[in-house]
């Protein structure tokens, strides 16, 4: 009963959606895990580009049913608009299933979440303001509303009718804000329950029951390793665990059913919204990577912070997501840079030091470097390393050398043909590798 699960090794935009595409074809459920429409991925078929936030990618495949598990975040009206988008384009949304424990992001948590962000300004997290920290706020304090919950409105009204008034409270007495109506809350929340009534049901037994009959299941994670709410750089994280250990507690899975776990990352970092960056470049090649890298966020259409690849936290992130191989993202991207750096470690008031680090630490810490020579060839023809320029076979041994597991795929392009594999490497765990269950095939690409 194979179950693998895709998670970013950085802070999220790795490009995860390209890998969950390339073994679409030996999936029958792709299940969501964390985040909510916070997160975001652009899909490409032929002409047609189409941005997804919340339903799984894995919908542009036919075969494949997408699922949005019990640890996801769900604004309902993302949900919909997304089905309806879906549906005009003449995509099946009808294979939607969503948890009924899923949280519900409400109204009120969108409005709670806007309104701190916009009280602390550049002082922020710099969220996304989707509501998603006040959504699990609510969930760990017991307070929230549950996807199922939007099934029963007399229930959920008698629940609202409790929660509301502090919610009220906070934006009008805090931030000034007009506060919500209860029965306008509640006709809203369960005309959202009419409609997706028949998507909502308990997953966890969907992938148990598709794990039993034998069946690939995926799990797919949003943000990545250092957005992670315990292991990510903190306060400066989102409010979920993205991790792959998320994959069993927001999939419905034990963590001997994972198979096996795909880190994905990118030639370079980025880093959308505050917090402590090391690498970043505020310079040339920090446009060069914005700019050929087109990294604009899909959510909130706001500039990527670019930077050189850091592999401090590298080792870290392989051990905690039990990483069995690992996909490169963009590695095209660098071509035309006289030289590339990277990342190694940090020192601290000049003395080294190993991830995790304080958070007052990272703040001042100085990136010790490897510089490597650049290349000038377009790679996004290429398709074996023996056709690499020698300098980016090179930076993906180094690469490879640092995280302590193998390498075993290299992108080179948004497209699913323009994908490097690098056959025959050996697994730390001896476990089965993807490679017989990849599809090269053209398009669609998902960036
Ligand atoms: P939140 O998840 O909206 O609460 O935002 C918390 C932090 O995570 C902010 O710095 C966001 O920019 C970042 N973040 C959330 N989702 C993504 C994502 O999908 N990619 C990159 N950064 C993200």
């Amino acid at each position: 009963m194979p179950a693998t699960v895709v998670v970013g090794l950085q802070w999220g935009d790795e490009g995860k959606g390209k890998t969950t595409d390339l073994l679409a074809a030996s999936v029958s459920l792709v299940v969501r895990y964390q985040g909510g429409d916070n997160a975001g991925h652009t899909v490409v078929i032929g002409d047609e580009v189409f941005k997804l936030h919340l339903v799984p990618s894995g919908v542009l495949h036919p075969h494949i049913t997408p699922v949005i598990g019990n640890g996801v975040v769900v604004n309902p009206k993302t949900l919909l608009t997304e089905m309806a988008m879906l549906a005009e384009r003449g995509i099946d949304p009808s294979r939607i299933r969503v948890s009924r424990a899923a949280h519900v992001i409400m109204p009120y948590h969108v409005a709670l979440d806007g309104a701190a962000e916009a009280r602390l300004a550049s002082d922020g997290l710099g969220t996304t303001r989707r509501g998603i920290g006040p959504t699990y706020a609510d969930r760990s304090a017991r307070l929230g509303i549950r996807m199922g919950d939007l099934l029963e409105p007399e229930a959920l009204r008698q629940r609202l009718a409790r929660i509301l008034p502090e919610r009220n409270a906070i934006l009008v007495d805090a931030y000034g804000q007009p506060a919500f109506v209860l029965d306008d809350l509640v006709a809203e929340a369960a005309s959202w329950g009419e409609r997706l009534r028949p998507h909502i049901v308990d997953t966890t037994t969907l992938v148990q029951d598709a794990l039993e009959r034998g069946e690939h299941v995926l799990l797919e994670g949003a943000q990545g390793t250092l957005l992670d709410l315990d292991h990510g750089t903190y306060p400066y994280v989102t409010s979920s665990n993205p991790i792959a250990g998320g994959a069993c507690t927001g999939g419905g899975i034990g963590p001997l059913q994972v198979d096996q776990v795909i880190g994905v990352m990118k030639a370079y970092s980025t880093r959308v919204g505050t917090g402590p960056f090391p690498t970043e470049l505020d310079d040339v090649t920090g446009r060069h990577l914005l700019e050929k890298g087109h990294e604009f966020g899909t959510t909130t259409g706001r500039q990527r912070r670019c930077g050189w690849f850091d592999a401090a936290p590298l080792r870290m992130a392989v051990a905690i997501n039990s990483v069995s191989s690992i996909m490169v993202n963009k590695l095209d991207i660098l071509s035309g840079l006289p030289e590339i750096r990277l990342c190694t470690g940090y020192a601290v008031d000049g003395a080294p030091v190993r991830w995790p680090v304080p958070l007052t630490e990272l703040e001042r810490a100085t990136p010790i470097y490897r510089t490597f020579p650049g290349w000038d060839a377009d790679l996004t023809d290429v398709r074996r390393m023996v056709d690499l320029p020698a300098e980016a076979a090179a930076y993906v041994d180094a690469l490879e050398e640092l995280a302590g597991v193998p390498i075993t795929l290299v992108s080179v392009g948004p497209e699913r043909t323009q994908t490097i594999v690098r056959t025959g490497r050996v697994q730390p765990t001896g476990r089965r590798s993807t490679e017989h269950a990849l599809d090269l095939r053209v398009a669609p690409a998902i960036g």
